[in-house]
Protein backbone atom coordinates (compact mmCIF):
# COMPACT_ATOMS: atom_id res chain seq x y z
CA UNK A 1 0.00 0.00 0.00
CA UNK A 2 0.82 3.87 -0.33
CA UNK A 3 -0.01 7.24 0.25
CA UNK A 4 -1.60 8.73 -3.02
CA UNK A 5 -1.24 12.52 -3.21
CA UNK A 6 -4.25 14.49 -2.97
CA UNK A 7 -5.50 16.80 -5.63
CA UNK A 8 -6.23 20.46 -4.58
CA UNK A 9 -9.32 22.02 -5.88
CA UNK A 10 -7.93 25.25 -7.24
CA UNK A 11 -4.99 23.30 -8.93
CA UNK A 12 -6.31 20.26 -10.33
CA UNK A 13 -8.96 20.09 -12.62
CA UNK A 14 -9.53 16.67 -12.29
CA UNK A 15 -12.00 17.09 -9.50
CA UNK A 16 -14.30 18.95 -11.52
CA UNK A 17 -14.90 15.71 -14.20
CA UNK A 18 -16.98 12.83 -14.53
CA UNK A 19 -15.20 9.31 -13.31
CA UNK A 20 -16.17 6.12 -14.88
CA UNK A 21 -17.56 3.19 -14.15
CA UNK A 22 -15.52 0.56 -13.20
CA UNK A 23 -16.10 -2.36 -15.36
CA UNK A 24 -13.94 -4.81 -13.48
CA UNK A 25 -12.40 -4.89 -10.36
CA UNK A 26 -8.81 -6.25 -10.86
CA UNK A 27 -5.55 -5.96 -9.38
CA UNK A 28 -5.25 -2.27 -9.93
CA UNK A 29 -8.63 -1.51 -8.50
CA UNK A 30 -8.14 -3.36 -5.04
CA UNK A 31 -4.67 -1.30 -5.04
CA UNK A 32 -6.26 2.11 -5.59
CA UNK A 33 -8.82 0.93 -3.05
CA UNK A 34 -6.30 0.07 -0.64
CA UNK A 35 -4.06 3.64 -1.20
CA UNK A 36 -7.24 5.72 -0.90
CA UNK A 37 -7.86 3.82 2.52
CA UNK A 38 -4.49 4.92 3.82
CA UNK A 39 -4.57 8.11 2.39
CA UNK A 40 -7.49 8.58 4.21
CA UNK A 41 -6.82 7.65 7.20
CA UNK A 42 -3.22 9.66 7.28
CA UNK A 43 -5.27 12.54 6.32
CA UNK A 44 -7.33 12.29 9.05
CA UNK A 45 -10.59 12.38 6.77
CA UNK A 46 -13.94 10.60 6.80
CA UNK A 47 -14.05 10.19 3.27
CA UNK A 48 -12.21 10.20 0.25
CA UNK A 49 -13.20 9.34 -3.80
CA UNK A 50 -10.69 8.56 -6.32
CA UNK A 51 -10.56 11.53 -8.28
CA UNK A 52 -9.35 13.07 -5.29
CA UNK A 53 -5.98 10.96 -5.87
CA UNK A 54 -6.20 11.62 -9.80
CA UNK A 55 -7.90 8.82 -10.93
CA UNK A 56 -11.53 9.13 -12.74
CA UNK A 57 -13.20 6.16 -11.12
CA UNK A 58 -16.72 5.85 -9.20
CA UNK A 59 -14.82 4.60 -6.07
CA UNK A 60 -15.31 5.88 -2.65
CA UNK A 61 -14.49 4.89 0.64
CA UNK A 62 -16.02 5.97 3.50
CA UNK A 63 -15.18 5.85 7.65
CA UNK A 64 -17.13 8.03 9.99
CA UNK A 65 -15.36 6.29 12.63
CA UNK A 66 -16.81 2.99 12.84
CA UNK A 67 -15.58 0.80 10.00
CA UNK A 68 -14.65 1.52 6.41
CA UNK A 69 -17.05 1.56 3.68
CA UNK A 70 -15.81 0.59 0.47
CA UNK A 71 -18.25 1.57 -2.47
CA UNK A 72 -17.75 0.95 -6.36
CA UNK A 73 -19.90 2.30 -8.55
CA UNK A 74 -22.09 3.76 -5.58
CA UNK A 75 -25.55 4.57 -6.47
CA UNK A 76 -28.13 6.45 -4.08
CA UNK A 77 -31.12 4.81 -5.33
CA UNK A 78 -33.72 5.97 -1.92
CA UNK A 79 -32.93 9.14 -0.21
CA UNK A 80 -35.49 10.83 2.59
CA UNK A 81 -35.66 14.21 4.65
CA UNK A 82 -33.29 16.77 4.82
CA UNK A 83 -30.27 17.58 6.84
CA UNK A 84 -27.64 20.47 7.25
CA UNK A 85 -24.23 20.84 8.69
CA UNK A 86 -20.91 21.84 8.05
CA UNK A 87 -19.34 20.03 5.67
CA UNK A 88 -15.16 20.00 5.02
CA UNK A 89 -13.13 18.32 2.40
CA UNK A 90 -9.60 17.29 1.73
CA UNK A 91 -9.07 19.09 -1.35
CA UNK A 92 -10.62 22.22 0.14
CA UNK A 93 -8.78 22.84 3.00
CA UNK A 94 -8.67 25.27 5.37
CA UNK A 95 -12.94 25.98 3.80
CA UNK A 96 -16.01 24.36 5.60
CA UNK A 97 -19.42 25.37 5.10
CA UNK A 98 -23.07 24.21 5.80
CA UNK A 99 -24.53 21.68 2.94
CA UNK A 100 -28.44 20.75 3.18
CA UNK A 101 -27.82 16.63 2.45
CA UNK A 102 -31.01 13.74 2.26
CA UNK A 103 -31.04 12.76 6.36
CA UNK A 104 -31.54 8.89 4.99
CA UNK A 105 -29.86 6.98 1.81
CA UNK A 106 -29.75 3.94 0.53
CA UNK A 107 -27.02 3.66 -1.45
CA UNK A 108 -26.05 0.62 -3.39
CA UNK A 109 -22.72 -0.47 -5.21
CA UNK A 110 -20.06 -3.32 -5.37
CA UNK A 111 -17.66 -3.82 -1.95
CA UNK A 112 -13.84 -4.68 -3.09
CA UNK A 113 -14.65 -8.21 -3.70
CA UNK A 114 -17.14 -6.87 -6.82
CA UNK A 115 -19.82 -8.35 -4.23
CA UNK A 116 -23.23 -6.37 -4.98
CA UNK A 117 -24.14 -4.15 -1.76
CA UNK A 118 -26.52 -2.47 -0.30
CA UNK A 119 -27.03 -0.40 2.23
CA UNK A 120 -28.96 2.45 4.64
CA UNK A 121 -27.22 5.46 6.08
CA UNK A 122 -28.17 8.47 7.90
CA UNK A 123 -26.01 11.33 10.13
CA UNK A 124 -22.55 11.73 9.29
CA UNK A 125 -22.66 8.24 7.59
CA UNK A 126 -25.43 9.48 4.97
CA UNK A 127 -23.38 12.83 4.25
CA UNK A 128 -19.95 11.52 3.82
CA UNK A 129 -21.28 9.46 1.00
CA UNK A 130 -23.39 11.79 -0.42
CA UNK A 131 -20.25 14.28 -0.69
CA UNK A 132 -18.11 11.61 -1.93
CA UNK A 133 -20.74 10.44 -4.84
CA UNK A 134 -20.79 14.18 -5.60
CA UNK A 135 -17.10 13.92 -6.21
CA UNK A 136 -17.32 11.36 -8.88
CA UNK A 137 -19.38 13.60 -10.52
CA UNK A 138 -17.04 16.72 -10.16
CA UNK A 139 -19.08 18.70 -8.16
CA UNK A 140 -17.52 19.85 -4.81
CA UNK A 141 -19.30 20.98 -1.44
CA UNK A 142 -18.02 24.44 -1.77
CA UNK A 143 -20.37 24.44 -4.97
CA UNK A 144 -23.43 23.82 -2.55
CA UNK A 145 -22.49 26.08 0.05
CA UNK A 146 -21.22 29.91 1.39
CA UNK A 147 -17.49 29.07 2.47
CA UNK A 148 -16.23 29.86 5.73
CA UNK A 149 -12.53 29.57 6.61
CA UNK A 150 -12.02 26.94 8.89
CA UNK A 151 -11.12 29.28 12.09
CA UNK A 152 -14.66 31.27 12.17
CO1 LIG B 1 -14.40 15.95 -0.50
Amino acid sequence: MALRQIKHYQKDDVLRKKSKIVEKIDERTKTLIDDMIETMYHADGVGLAAPQVGILKRVIVVDVGEGVHVLVNPELIKQAGEATDYEGCLSVPGIKGQVTRPAEITVEGLNRDGKKIRMKASGLLARAICHEIDHLDGILFVDKTIPEDIDS
